[in-house]
């Protein structure tokens, strides 16, 4: 592996926040605990008995994951995905990671979308050792002048395109015929599609009709992996449990193979508590309060957008300028995102 960049938005992350006394750069609701899930539940006795862990033998779990949670996450997407086309892993960083080290090489050439998470364009240069093209699409304009920017970016090395969907940091969304378009000519070109998408299901405009993902548009013959976690919809970062969905086996054989190399099973403790969050008793529950908090939010965005920010607002995605960052409140520079130049 080529040398790694360093994880600049982490970093500056974690040296800043004890020193802010309002934190406004964090991506995720507020982290809810044990007590919390159990307050949440419509059945608050089984959820209660299912997260007491007293009698959880702590053997090594499966590696694919629990069939329990692995069913959990699959009800996530449309009847399309099954719990045969899921992996858990640790987190979405686990995924991610697990993604790039089991399908790339040396040499591949990788498209990112830019901006996007850092982790999505340095991992793939630093296993790659080559240059990671970075893609630029106009989410607003012509689905034609997009596409057509991707496909010049195509080399006859062109191993995997990477995106992230919806985005961080820019909140924006791929339209439905977009992703149309980019599964085409990955298609085409027979080029790995990843789609972290761990923002998803937290789509917060009512006007906007939500959007499939990635996985839901393929069969077993793309070659799609989407990644998810619990860490930012479900606001439970600190239970460390996230997952990769393919139709593809043989891509699923391969991540497979790769993780039992790497970690073997995740933590059979995470994996009961993030079986119960997602259960029909927690689950929309934990959803409703957090579409709640996000439009919450909104509004107030909205409000003192006059006073520090620059605030533009639009149909299903908010895209937030920061320009001035008054006294301790904590906003993230650009600059953490490895923006290059705009
Ligand atoms: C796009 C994206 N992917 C992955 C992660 C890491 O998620 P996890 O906590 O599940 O490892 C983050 C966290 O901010 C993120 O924004």
């Amino acid at each position: 592996m080529s040398s790694l960049a360093t994880f600049e938005l982490l970093k500056w992350t974690t040296s800043q926040a004890e020193n802010a006394t309002l934190i406004l750069s964090g991506s995720a609701p507020p982290s809810l605990s044990i007590k919390d899930l159990v307050g949440l539940s419509s059945d608050q006795a089984t959820t209660s008995h299912n997260l007491s862990l007293d009698s959880l033998s702590l053997s090594l779990g499966r590696i694919q994951g629990s069939e329990g949670l692995r069913k959990a996450i699959a009800a996530l997407y449309d009847d399309t995905v099954t719990l045969e086309n899921v992996l858990t892993t640790i987190g979405a960083t686990g995924a991610n990671a697990l993604v790039f080290q089991g399908l790339l090489k040396q040499g591949d050439h990788v498209i990112s979308l830019y901006p996007s998470y850092t982790q999505l364009i340095s991992l793939p240069k630093a296993i790659t050792g080559a240059e990671v093209s970075l893609w630029k699409p106009d989410i607003d304009g012509d689905v034609n002048s997009s596409i057509h920017s991707l496909e010049n970016l195509v080399r006859p090395t062109t191993k995997m395109i990477v995106l992230n969907n919806p985005n961080n940091p820019t909140g924006t969304m791929l339209s439905p015929q977009l992703q149309h378009e980019i599964l085409k000519l990955v298609h085409s070109h027979d080029i790995i599609i990843v789609v972290d998408e761990i923002f998803r299901p937290l789509y917060h405009d009512p006007n906007t009709h939500l959007p499939p993902s990635f996985v839901e548009l393929s069969d077993q013959s793309s070659r799609v992996v989407v990644t998810g976690s619990l860490s930012k919809a479900w606001g439970l970062a600190g239970v460390r449990t996230g997952w990769i969905t393919t139709k593809n086996t043989d891509l699923f054989t391969e991540l497979e193979k790769f993780k039992t190399y790497t970690v073997n099973s995740t933590s059979l403790i995470d994996e009961v508590i993030a079986t119960e969050a997602l259960s029909h008793r927690c689950r929309p529950h934990i959803l409703s309060k957090h579409l709640g908090l996000a439009q919450q939010n909104l509004d107030l965005l909205q409000i003192s957008s006059m006073s520090i920010l620059n605030f533009v607002g639009g149909s299903g995605r908010a895209r937030v300028l920061l320009h001035l960052c008054s006294f301790q409140l904590m906003v993230a520079p650009s600059t953490m995102w490895t923006f290059v130049g705009d």
